[in-house]
């Protein structure tokens, strides 16, 4: 069970910055779990070392405890220092993507602690590229074990405020850096074979990927269904309060919004394409026609639409 604790707020506008950092660390030094800002979404943090501090995580998060979570470190000589019989296209990766959104999963060689990696032979690592960020670890001098700073289940947090809104009085603190730059989480990449393979898509493209290593594979679904590589597949992921239906084009969205109101149900409707008035939604939300932008903003709106203000979200 989780105490009750007061969740402190720490802002990091220009006067107030050292001492929210340095309180943060003296925090994870302690054992405790801090929300941290980075350029994906926001991390729920603790010493990757302490079994009990990333136990905390686990309990704050409702978190299975057989899905394991990404150690952020600051540079790539730490990244290195916790992995062993590392490919050399990695560091080929590394030197192009990070720091910036991607994980990679690489064999471990036991120097975090177990529960971080869930029992497996490997973890997954990476490289934050934010400056509130990079200044804690670098001070710390600890890796940071740090899944999404939300409830499992639920859409990863942006935002101070969304971290709040899951975790107040669960946490000890929260880091705010602002909105996060990209919005979604890393991509994830399996190290471990000769091709690298894509666990998790993100900001980093299967292009991208290409580019530096000439190949890599994607997980297929059935893979996904039998035997998840990335356990963390397993289970439901950014859901909104209500239900979400996703249709492929203006057509289809039309004909479900037209359904959905005669079920008399309240309507909310995001667009990628372009921004239009729908006929009798309750809400509409046009994300933007740029991909950065729709992923900036997605779990914002998401979080956004509870089950107070509308019945479906299409
Ligand atoms: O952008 C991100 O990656 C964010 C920020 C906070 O860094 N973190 C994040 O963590 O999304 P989380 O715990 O929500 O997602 C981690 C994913 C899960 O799907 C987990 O199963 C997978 O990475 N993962 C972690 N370690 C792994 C490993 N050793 N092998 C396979 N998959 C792993
Ligand atoms: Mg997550």
């Amino acid at each position: 069970r989780v105490g009750r604790m007061k969740t402190e707020w720490l802002q990091t506008t220009s006067e107030k910055r050292k001492a929210s950092i340095k309180k943060a660390v003296s925090y994870l030094k302690e054992g405790k779990v801090v929300a941290i800002p980075t350029e994906t979404v926001y991390g729920l943090a603790a010493d990757a070392t302490n079994e009990e501090a990333i136990n905390n995580i686990f309990r704050a998060k409702e978190r299975p405890q057989d899905n394991p979570l990404i150690v952020h470190v600051a540079t790539k000589e730490q990244l290195l220092q916790y992995a062993t019989h590392v490919r050399p296209y990695v560091e080929a990766l590394i030197d192009a993507f990070s720091p910036g959104p991607i994980t990679y999963v690489l064999r471990c060689n036991g120097r975090v602690a177990n529960n971080v990696t869930a029992g497996l032979d490997t973890v997954g690592i990476r490289i934050p590229d934010h400056d509130i960020t990079e200044e804690l670890l670098k001070e710390v001098r600890l890796p940071l074990a740090a899944p999404s700073a939300n409830l499992s289940g639920r859409p990863s947090p942006t935002s101070a405020q969304h971290v709040m809104e899951d975790l107040s009085g669960k946490i000890a603190a929260v880091l705010d850096g602002g909105p996060t730059e990209i919005g979604i989480e890393s991509t994830v990449v399996d190290c471990t074979e000769e091709v690298p393979i894509i666990l998790r898509p993100g900001a980093i493209t299967k292009s991208d990927i290409i580019q530096v290593v000439g190949k890599v594979a994607e997980q297929t679904s059935a893979q996904t269904n039998e035997t998840p590589r990335s356990p963390g597949q397993k289970y439901v992921h950014y859901a909104p309060e209500v239900p979400l239906i996703l249709v492929c084009d203006h057509a289809r969205l039309l004909e479900t919004v037209e359904k959905e109101i005669n079920f008399s149900r309240r309507v909310a409707v995001i667009l990628t394409n372009e921004e239009r008035d729908i006929k009798h939604a309750t809400d509409v939300v046009f994300l933007g026609k740029e991909s950065t932008h729709q992923m900036q903003k997605l779990y914002d709106v998401l979080r956004s639409y509870t089950k107070h203000d509308v019945d479906v979200i299409i």
